[in-house]
């Protein structure tokens, strides 16, 4: 790419999605500057330290120039600005625009007195209508922007991978200058490209998470009546992903869908169905079942040690999934916290995640190294890191909610829906 076709990005909110969009577009060319309120996080960046554990993002962060900042002005002189701040969940399952609508705020007056066109583009995720009814207001005042919703589909642990070879890239556009501009800048990306309108992109995006969620609670349905048949759901799964109208993904069956993606939006896309008069019985069928999931491994633990008081139990695993440090809505929590109140001793391990379990979950558990983990009077598999694939099983009594091939070598071996 020649200097001239470069643009000039910034990104605010460096989180996991703003930050691979930052380190993204770097690797396309672009001259990126980051924005983030977190002075730490800013100063890490700038030493090229990837603030999260995310292996392939943290070598792609060492061989760009991204520059970070906590002073939105700084996006005055670039000519795109990403709002890529998170959308927590709020108790009542609607999600919270917080992270959102402050530094569009802070954008929004920087861009006042911008007369050069200036793109913003929304790539949080939120429930449709959310940026023509809040984030629009806030830009009412600077006129040369163009606004678009930009959906991300990033999955931790392959997150900078997925920027760079997207399944497709949706662009929700305000008028068609806008769409034109933010075409423009993917237009090296061998992707196909969506253009619709702002609404529609916003649907996409959580209609897909829930998609995904919908496809995990199913498979873990039919895994729980394959239980009982003796039959293997991952054979079961691996038949039905022949069919191409199918597909093999997201059919692991297991201890339910986690992080912090997938339980939000769907709970958020509840939330707005319900908020509209419709009572969405298949979105909530699916959060039922990721619920009451995780609870089946102390049903199978308790078949073999009924009462738990005083024993030790063992637990492989805390991150919401394997890769990532990440214990956002991690089913480790139910599962451990329903061990400390029966009187279990609890040991865990994890290892990347048992930092960031510690500051939830400071009390009650042993954390510890998996030969400590196997000295207990059963063991339960919450995350399919590959090392765990290596363990010695043999002579213990392990509960399986993820499918680690090896520990079938157990004495007594119990899988979650196989
Ligand atoms: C998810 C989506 O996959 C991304 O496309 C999206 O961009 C992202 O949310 C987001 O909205 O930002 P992520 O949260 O990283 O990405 O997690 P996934 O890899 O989708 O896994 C979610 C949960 O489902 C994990 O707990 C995982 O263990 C579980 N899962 C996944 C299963 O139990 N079985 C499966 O077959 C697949």
């Amino acid at each position: 790419m020649t200097n001239m076709n470069k643009e000039s990005i910034s990104i605010i909110g460096l989180g996991v999605v703003g930050l691979t969009t930052a380190v993204g577009f770097a690797l396309r060319g672009h001259k990126v500057i980051g924005i983030d309120i977190q002075p730490e996080k800013v100063d890490m960046i700038n030493r090229g330290v990837c603030p999260i554990y995310e292996v392939g993002l943290s070598h792609a962060l060492k061989k760009v120039q991204i520059r970070a900042t906590t002073d939105h002005n700084e996006a005055f002189n670039t000519n795109f600005s990403f709002l890529c701040g998170g959308t927590p969940p709020k108790k009542d399952g609607s999600i919270d625009l917080y992270f959102l609508r402050e530094p569009a705020k802070q954008l929004a007056k920087v861009l006042e007195n911008k007369k050069d066109y200036h793109m913003v583009v929304v790539r949080s995720t939120v429930i449709p209508g959310t940026t023509e009814e809040v984030v629009m207001p806030i830009f009412n005042e600077c006129k040369h922007i163009g606004l678009c919703v930009n959906p991300e589909f990033l999955r931790e642990g392959t997150a900078i991978e997925d920027f760079l070879k997207p399944n497709r890239i949706i662009i929700g556009q305000a008028e068609n200058t806008a769409g034109d501009r933010l075409e423009h800048l993917y237009r090296d990306f061998n992707s196909p490209i969506m253009r619709t309108n702002i609404k529609t992109a916003e649907m996409i995006k959580e209609a897909s998470n829930a998609y995904l969620a919908t496809r995990v609670s199913f498979i873990n349905e039919i895994g729980n009546t394959c239980r009982e048949l003796g039959i293997d759901i991952y054979d079961v799964a691996k038949g039905m992903g022949y069919d191409e109208r199918i597909g093999s993904d997201y059919l692991r069956a297991g201890i339910g869908f986690g992080g912090f993606c997938l339980p939000k939006d769907l709970s958020a896309l509840i939330a707005q169905a319900k908020k509209l008069g419709y009572k969405p019985k298949l979105l909530e069928a699916v959060e039922s079942v990721n619920k009451e999931q995780p609870m089946k491994m102390i049903q199978l633990l308790k078949r073999h040690i009924p009462n738990l008081e005083g024993k030790t139990i063992g637990v492989l695993g805390l991150s919401f999934k394997p890769d990532t440090d990440d214990v956002r809505k991690s089913k480790a929590f139910e599962i451990v916290s329903e061990l400390v109140n029966e009187g279990a001793k609890v040991k865990a391990y994890d290892p990347q995640a048992m930092v960031n379990f510690q500051k939830v979950y400071p009390n009650h558990i042993q954390y510890s190294d998996p030969v400590q983990i196997m000295d207990s009077d059963a063991v339960l598999i919450l995350t399919e890191w590959n090392e765990f694939n290596d363990l010695d099983y043999r002579g213990k009594l392990v509960i399986d909610g993820r499918m680690v091939p090896n520990a079938k070598q157990a004495e007594t071996y119990e899988g979650i829906c196989w």
